[in-house]
Order: structure tokens, then sequence, then C-alpha cells
């Protein structure tokens, strides 16, 4: 086994430094992708988006290609879209729907459930003998499923989801489950690559809300904005996930309205009759990361999902995706789907804005110097209270004000511990 880093002094929440080698070495980023990406619950995609039997999508966890495909009997599985023969990837397509997958090379052909059923000229060529029944892909330990969102995960000894999740379950259930019928994934994936370190993305969509008037600020300019107060919360719900946002929702400039504002504003009321006076708070629930890289946006306007794809400690392939109640009406998911592509992907004004500022972190990270020294995440420090203090609600976790790095510090604390620990035995 490679030499592992000790990550020890590296990442500090007492005092909010951050190394900034975790975001530049080679060596860190090959313990990531095991003690990480081989062993943590990994967002992979939505049932809506498997809908037939047959219906599949192709993402990744990690650097590792997957299938993620409902098979001929209705069962979702996730699959290493790799062939057992040499290794080529079997399905090279975004989404589709297949019986089958036949290997472009040699032409072993697999099942929907991955097994293998079809190998060319057995007779002959392997009248040595084969034994396909050792020789299907290969699948994810564990497949977890909440509100149709698919999380999977390569390792057989990981907890279950629901104890992965822990606090953050609750919230999700208000973004996923606030109407009847849940959330559907509309429109294809948007998959770009930029050159910035994948945790710039998870830790700026987990607690960063001090960037917004900034880097964002030219949208005041246009008018799609109105000034930011200080009115906001970043929720901590433990085990590294986060979210957050302005208390009631964004608020959108008048150019920016339509239809779909009024409609969560009355999505809010039903849902506050059942819930309690709180979401009226925080919901929409604003900005927020599934560790370690599964993120969204829900907002006034519109909804996504992204995840932010490792490749090598300088680059992400990022995925996103447009997110809409099931049962909002037709022309308001045009509404949405509007909003985000103006907004997000990766022609997205802010998106693009985003993109530019994790990239430039990387870039200067890189040298003798940038390597050396710290990031800090002071801001909040000490400041935090439980939600039950402050909303005066029983709901789990820790909250800070809206500028407040308490996400960000739970992020990499767990990211340190995770790197730290040889198993998740190990770990607990
Ligand atoms: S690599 Fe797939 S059949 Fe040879
Ligand atoms: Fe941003």
């Amino acid at each position: 086994m490679a030499m592992t880093v000790d990550i020890g002094d590296l990442v500090n929440v007492e005092t909010g430094k951050i190394s900034r080698r975790i975001f530049a070495d080679e060596g860190i980023y090959q313990q990531e992708l095991e003690r990480i990406f081989a062993r943590c619950w990994l967002y992979v995609g939505h049932e809506t988006q498997l809908k037939e039997n047959g219906d599949y999508i192709t993402t990744y966890m990690g650097e590792d290609p997957v299938i993620v495909i409902r098979d001929r009997n209705g069962v979702i599985q996730v699959l290493h879209n790799s062939c057992t023969h040499r290794g080529m990837k079997i399905c090279r397509s975004d989404e589709g729907n297949a019986r089958s997958f036949s290997c472009s090379y040699h032409g072993w052909t697999f099942s929907s459930s991955g097994d293998l059923v079809g190998v060319p000229r057995e007779d002959v060529a392997y009248s040595n003998g084969i034994d396909k029944s050792m020789l299907g892909l290969r699948r994810a330990a564990h497949i977890g499923i909440l509100h149709g969102m698919i999380f999977a995960t390569w390792d057989p000894q990981a907890p279950s989801l629901d104890e992965y999740l822990g606090g953050m379950k609750v919230y999700l259930d208000l973004m996923a489950n606030r109407m009847v019928g849940g959330i559907e994934i509309i429109g294809g994936v948007h998959k770009w690559i930029i050159n910035s370190n994948w945790k710039l993305a998870a830790d700026n969509f987990v607690g960063d809300m001090y960037h917004v008037p900034v880097t964002h600020g030219s949208s005041l300019g246009i008018g799609i904005r109105k000034p930011w107060g200080d009115d906001g919360y970043q929720i901590s719900p433990g085990n590294g996930h986060g979210f957050g946002g302005e208390f009631g929702g964004l608020a959108e400039g008048e150019k920016a309205a339509t239809p779909y504002t009024a409609f969560v504003k009355e999505v809010r009321k039903n849902l506050e009759k059942e819930r309690g006076e709180f979401v009226t708070k925080i919901v929409p629930i604003g900005h927020g990361t599934v560790f370690p890289n599964f993120s969204f946006l829900d907002t006034m306007r519109f909804r996504t999902f992204r995840v932010w794809q490792p490749r090598g400690p300088n680059a992400m392939e990022i995925q996103a995706w447009c997110v809409v109640d099931k049962a909002l009406p037709e022309e308001l998911k045009a509404a949405v789907r509007a909003q985000y592509i103006f907004t997000f992907g990766p022609s997205g004004v802010f998106e693009q804005e985003d993109g530019e500022n994790w990239s430039q972190c990387t870039s200067s990270a890189r040298g003798t110097v940038g390597r050396d020294g710290h990031f800090d995440y002071s801001m909040g420090l000490g400041r935090d209270r439980t939600v039950k203090e402050a909303l005066g609600v029983d709901l789990p976790g820790r909250i800070g004000g809206m500028w407040s790095e308490i996400n960000q510090r739970a992020m990499y604390q767990r990211w340190a511990d995770l790197m730290g620990a040889e198993s998740w035995r190990d770990l607990a």
C-alpha cells in the first residue's frame, strides 16, 4: 500500500487553520480516492432519470466510471463501467436504454444487471473453459435511496445511508419531499471540466454565503438581486454535511421574479401548517453539500444538483442537473429551467464567477510558497448554537450566522477524520 500522509496538523478547526497543501498535493489526492471516494456514500443519480426497465445513466464514483441502471427486473444497479476482460468502458453514452452492453473491444456482453452473458467464439477461443459467473461487472457494495436520490458506496463496511446522512436527512426531506410526488430531474446533464480542486467547490456550497455579495455583486447592478442583509444561517447537522442561506429564501430582484417565487411561497405556507413555523425561515433550504461532493442549490428561482468529480488535485469534472418538484405545473418547470441555465451550468453567469475563483485559488496553492501555510476558516468561531436554541424547534445540528465558516470547519474535520482512519471501524 502507498505511504499514507499524516493528516495531523493539516486541519485545525479550533483555530480555523486549514493547510494549503490539501488543495495541491498529489499524495493527499491519492489518499482521498482511497479513503474518501472508495469509502463514502456518493450521489450517483435520481430515480426519475431511470423510469423504464433498462434506462441508465453513466457517472463516476471518484475516478471510477459507473453505470446506474434499472435492470430488466426493475432493480437499480450500480455497476463498474469497465469490462472484466481488459477494462474497456462498456458504455460511453450519458444516458439511454439498454437490454445489455456489448464491449466495443472484443465483444463480451453483459446483462443489465452486470452478469457476463456472452463471449464471442466461446467454444473455440476458450476451449480451455471460462467461468462466466465469475466475470460479471463489479457492483457497488451498497445502494441506498432517499426521496429518489440514489447513493452508492464501494465499501462493504460502510455504515447505513441513514447513519451516514445523520442529521442532514431531515433537512434533505424539506428539500426533496416538500410536495406530494417529490422531485424530478428535468433535461439532461451539463458536464464540464475546470482547473479546480474538488474541495473548493464542496466548501463553497457547504457554507460560503460570504462570497456572494462580492463574487456575484454584479447581480445587483442588473437587477436580479436585492442588496444583502445579514440575516441568515449556516447549519451543520453533523458528519461533514451542511447547508445555509438567507432566512426566508434569497431576496430576488425584480428582474428575476418569475411565477415560481409565488409558487414556492405557497408551498412553504402548506408545509408550515404541517411541520411548524421554522419552515418559513429555512425553506427553500438554500445552498448545501452532502459530504463529500454532492451539492445543491434550492432557491426562490431554481434548483440544481451537482457533483464535483475529482480529476487530480488540480481539476474536477462538474456534473450538474436542473431539479423541480414533480407536481410543479409544466410552464413553471420551464421557468425554473430558464433561470437555472441563465445563472448556473457552464454558461451560467454565477457559475462562471465561482469557477474562476476556484481555479485561481487552486492554481495559487501549487507553488512551493503557495503550498506552505494555511487558509483561514476562523469566521464565526465559537459563536454557534444548537438549532434547537436558535430556532426553537427540535431539529439536529448547530447553527451559525449567515457569515460563518462553521460548515466548512465541520466538512474539513470530517475529511481529516476519514483521511486519518484505516477503516470505518477505526473511525468509530
Ligand atoms: S476489453 Fe471488453 S471484451 Fe475485451
Ligand atoms: Fe457562488
